[in-house]
């Protein structure tokens, strides 16, 4: 098939890249190489795949409305998945109108762009963001999604609503994927698990937000891919499925399983709780097991060993 993937070039749009080459895909990659976080990480993370004749790559804003019209004009593509976008719950509160451009602007062009192609699949990257703080756990796809508390989170929602808009109005099969919280090799250097085995491994000070308590539901990238994937060979008129690891970690414990793998003690400095972040993200995914045959497969500390192996090839000082 013909897939589309924006975002390509950033964390887990490349090991989607990878995965979907290997299956034999022509891939084509819309990325802007945004400066949020280092463009030469990006640059290495697709380097590999320019050598492939069923690979290209485009350096386009998903909100340039007529190149993004000129790409699928030439390249008729049969599937969609979209990644794109300002990521990060915290930086959207420093500047949301950045955030609402790309991911509800960018969203509806590339939406625009599809309605007249006869696109057989339309798949929508959103977050757990969506959710906001809730009494009730696990979070289900059921519940009403309506109370995000960071621009980031109302714009992975309006995406999903946009998406539903079009899906219904032009008979674009759909599905919206919620992840929480990915971790893995090429994870993005502002999300915490990164940020606490680069500063363990160098012994550097960790800020830790609130007392401990907070919790995630840390899932590895491969199980995400792997249910993505499982989306692209089943379309759905229109879905909205969680993908999580249905198995939070409290930061204290994140801490100590970090320290252990690095066989090093974290320098902790206490800091007050965060706005905008949730006290807890916890994914029902009874769902993604009954419509995709979906269930992740790695358990957190062996996910976190191979994460390391990773951070260890490639930053560890050779003394
Ligand atoms: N990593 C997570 O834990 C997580 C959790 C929930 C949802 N998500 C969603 O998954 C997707 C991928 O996240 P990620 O962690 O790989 O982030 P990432 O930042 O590594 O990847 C996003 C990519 O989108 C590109 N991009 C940004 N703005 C663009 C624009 N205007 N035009 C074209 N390209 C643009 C960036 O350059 C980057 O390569 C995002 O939609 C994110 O919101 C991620």
């Amino acid at each position: 098939m013909r897939i589309l993937i924006t975002g390509g070039a950033g964390f887990i749009g490349s090991h989607l890249v990878k995965r979907l080459l290997l299956e034999n895909h022509k891939i084509v990659v819309i990325d802007n190489f945004d400066p949020f976080y280092s463009i030469e990480d990006k640059k290495e993370n697709i380097k590999v795949f320019k050598r492939d004749k069923n690979f290209k790559l485009f350096n386009v804003d998903i909100t340039d409305r007529k190149k993004i019209a000129n790409i699928f004009l030439k390249h008729k593509f049969d599937q969609v998945i979209h990644l794109a976008a300002k990521a990060g719950v915290r930086p959207s509160i420093e500047d949301p109108v950045a955030y609402f451009k790309t991911n509800i602007e960018g969203t509806l062009t590339l939406l625009e762009a599809c309605k007249d192609i006869k696109l057989k699949n339309f798949i929508f990257i959103s977050s757990s963001s969506v959710y906001g703080e809730r009494p009730k756990v696990p979070f289900s796809e059921d519940d009403k999604a309506e109370n995000p508390i960071s621009p980031y989170g109302l714009t992975k929602l309006s995406g999903e609503k946009l998406l539903k808009i079009y899906s219904n109005l032009y008979s674009i099969p759909s599905t919206a994927i919620r992840l929480f919280t990915v971790y893995g090799p090429r994870q993005r250097p502002d999300l915490a698990i990164r940020k606490f085995i680069d500063k363990i491994y160098n012994a550097n000070e960790i800020e830790m937000f609130g007392d401990g308590s907070t919790m995630r539901d840390y899932t590895y990238v491969d199980d995400i891919v792997d249910g993505i994937v499982k989306c692209v060979y089943q379309p759905f008129k229109f879905e909205v499925i969680n993908l999580g690891n249905s198995s939070p970690i409290k930061l204290s414990e994140l801490i100590k399983i970090i320290e252990k793998s690095l066989s090093k003690k974290a320098i902790i400095i206490k800091k007050p709780n965060q706005i905008g972040d949730v006290s807890r993200t916890y994914a029902n995914i009874r769902k993604a097991k009954k419509l995709l045959n979906w269930k992740p497969n790695f358990k957190f500390e062996k996910g976190i060993s191979m994460m390391i192996k990773w951070y260890l090839i490639k930053y560890a000082k050779k003394d």
